[in-house]
């Protein structure tokens, strides 16, 4: 007997914890969930959901079919909603938890239509907001001027209405790939950012670069989008730019102006497929750069180092140029005097 109920716990166990770790969201650790996953939850929980009395700020009602937001108890702070069935959000759903900190919505069914229009306004504690994987087709607002960390990929957003993300001065992170943003949707929505550094616009169908993202940003994405030139000097304004993807684009040679990307604070720069014919031009600290399907013929040095010295000299370290018309023989003897610290240099041969 004793033997047949082990397993049957072991796997009861399992089917809990499991369930909690795949939605480990950062900041609370898998001991937390180890934790609630056990005990029963605190009195004035929703019946869907559980809220533990191990983190009794949080409330869990993940993965219940659930087709409405279940009633939301005072002291929440974390909710999580992700992967129920939700297709709206009523006036009043978040009306007794005003300091909610984090709100997870993702892969529900939730429509524009039916958020109802000052739903997160009021939530003037609120940090992260994430509605990846959803219906939406503009992006929902207003936002709360907390906002630090917003995530709504894997949508149909083709709309940023202009004053959606205006003011938000703590917004750090916006994960939007994944979308059907087009460049005139996107002009000027990010402006006045002034603590962006993350911005991900990869997976859209962006032909022109946007105009007025804010100069704080660190790592940019915009890959797989249809950007086929880069207007002069537009990466030079962004002082702080060290994470660069543009792969799977069209850039050619003639839609990128001579010193595109030669941009001081970059450290890695994504340029593979795309349809270049030569080696950019790059900043001397560049670390990792990639240049794999591309129409290269020729290895170009002076587009790693101008000048060659005992200080002067390229910081690269990986370099893919695979998939391109380069071999051994086209590269230059002297290749070493300036690509020194070069560890890795992929010719796919
Ligand atoms: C607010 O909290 C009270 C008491 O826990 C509960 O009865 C009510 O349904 C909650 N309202 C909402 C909108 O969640
Ligand atoms: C949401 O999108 C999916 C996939 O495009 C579609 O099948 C479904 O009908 C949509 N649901 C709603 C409520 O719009
Ligand atoms: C922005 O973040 C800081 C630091 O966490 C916080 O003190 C401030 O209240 C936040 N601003 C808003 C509008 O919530
Ligand atoms: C990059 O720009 C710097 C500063 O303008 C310049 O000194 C350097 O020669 C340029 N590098 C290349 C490879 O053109
Ligand atoms: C590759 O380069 C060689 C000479 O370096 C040239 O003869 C050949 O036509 C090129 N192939 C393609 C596909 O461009």
């Amino acid at each position: 007997m004793r033997l047949q109920i082990i397993p049957f716990f072991a796997a009861l166990i399992c089917g809990i914890l499991c369930t909690y770790y795949d939605y480990g969201y950062e900041g609370a650790s898998e001991g937390d969930y180890a934790g609630l996953a056990m005990g029963p939850s605190t009195a004035n929980c929703a019946p869907e959901c559980t809220c533990p009395y191990s983190y009794p700020t949080a409330m869990y009602c993940d993965n219940r079919k659930l087709k409405k937001i279940p009633m939301i108890p005072p002291g929440i702070q974390y909710l999580y909603l992700q992967s129920n069935q939700l297709d709206g959000i009523e006036d009043g759903t978040f009306k007794n938890v005003t300091d909610l900190k984090w709100l997870i919505l993702d892969h529900n069914f939730l429509t524009n239509a039916k958020i109802k229009k000052n739903v997160f306004s009021g939530l003037k504690h609120l940090e992260k907001l994430y509605i990846s994987f959803n219906n939406l087709t503009e992006l929902v607002g207003p936002l709360p001027k907390s906002l630090d960390d917003l995530r709504v990929t894997n949508n149909k957003i083709s709309k940023i209405p202009s004053n959606t993300l205006e003011g938000l001065e703590n917004l750090t992170t916006i994960y939007l790939q994944h979308n059907a943003l087009k460049e005139d949707s996107i002009s000027g929505a990010f402006k006045g950012l002034k603590q962006l550094s993350h911005l991900d616009l990869s997976f859209n169908e962006i032909t022109k670069l946007p105009k007025g993202l804010p100069s704080s940003i660190s790592t940019l994405y915009l890959d797989n989008n249809k950007i086929g030139n880069i207007p002069d000097e537009y990466f030079q304004g962004f002082k702080s730019l060290q994470f660069l993807r543009l792969s799977n684009n069209k850039l050619k040679d003639g839609g990128v102006p001579g010193n595109a990307f030669n941009v001081s604070s970059l450290v890695e720069l994504d340029l593979s497929f795309n349809e270049l014919g030569s080696i950019p031009a790059v900043n001397e600290g560049l670390e990792n750069l990639y240049l794999q399907v591309n129409k290269i013929q020729k290895f170009n040095l002076g587009s790693f180092c101008k000048i060659i010295g005992p200080l002067e000299y390229s910081k690269i370290k990986h370099l893919r140029l695979d998939g391109n018309n380069i071999s051994r023989t086209d590269m230059p003897h002297d290749m070493y005097t300036c690509l020194r610290v070069a560890n890795e240099i992929d010719l796919g041969h």
